[in-house]
């Protein structure tokens, strides 16, 4: 299968926030990608989605945008029944592993969309509709030349702003304290976001420690959280 998988689709006319490599796909990400994406994938379209028609209830929903290997995702999906998650992904070997985690788990509450955050908020999710996002350690883009790819950009923010519904939140995490700084000052800058904290948050508790995240603390590097809500 190629990075690209049957669920992701199209041409992007922005600048995008991601490389697709040619990652390898374990079998088991295969088979369970090949199981689970007709069940719990929502294919992309540049139609509105009816959110609540997508899970059969009407629960608050919770949009993920970048899962990656999908840990924190099942992990939290898992501990609130009581939200629907969507979570957001472009990697095929991501997106199969978040698949194995589902199908293990059985998470009903817990759905993917494998395409380009940025064109799902603009096609597929109406203003108004979230009652929280998630963007947990986005693609940094260290060189500043590459800066431009970065997710957390002025127009996105508004976007999501526009997306959440009064009270929403929006929650970003990052270990890289260039794009802390940046993202301070672009979530600052939204005039329909208001800062939860002083600055950074304290990390809310319903985000688990990835290993990735106990090792780099334990050698004395930053994670800087950012918890907005919308006005
Ligand atoms: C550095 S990883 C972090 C993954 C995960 N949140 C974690 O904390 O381990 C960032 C992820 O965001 C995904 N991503 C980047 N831009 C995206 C976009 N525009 N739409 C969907 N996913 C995106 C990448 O494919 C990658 O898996």
């Amino acid at each position: 299968m190629s990075e690209e998988g049957v669920y992701t689709a199209g041409r992007a006319g922005h600048i995008r926030s991601y490389v697709l490599r040619q990652g390898r796909v374990s079998n088991a990400q295969q088979r369970y990608y090949e199981d689970m994406m007709p069940k719990i994938g929502i294919p992309y379209a540049a139609v509105p989605l009816d959110l609540d028609a997508a899970f059969g209830r009407a629960a608050p929903k919770i949009l993920e945008i970048g899962c990656g290997m999908g840990e924190t995702t099942a992990a939290i999906a898992t501990a609130h029944p009581e939200n629907d998650y969507l979570g957001l992904e472009v990697h095929t070997p991501g997106v199969g592993s978040l698949c194995k985690l589902i199908a293990e788990g059985s998470i009903p509450n817990l759905r993917v969309c494998q395409h380009d955050a940025v064109e799902v908020l603009r096609d597929m999710i109406g203003d108004g509709t979230l009652s929280g996002v998630h963007i947990f350690f986005p693609d940094p883009w260290p060189k500043a030349r590459h800066h431009k790819r970065r997710l957390l950009q002025p127009p996105l923010v508004a976007t999501l702003a526009a997306k959440l519904k009064p009270g929403g939140y929006l929650h970003c995490a990052t270990d890289w304290e260039n794009y802390a700084e940046q993202m301070l000052e672009v979530l600052s800058g939204e005039p329909a976001l208001a800062n939860t904290a002083d600055g950074y948050a304290p990390r809310p508790e319903y985000r688990p420690l990835t290993k990735f995240e106990q090792r780099g603390l334990r050698l004395g590097h930053g994670v800087w959280d950012l918890v907005f809500r919308r006005k």
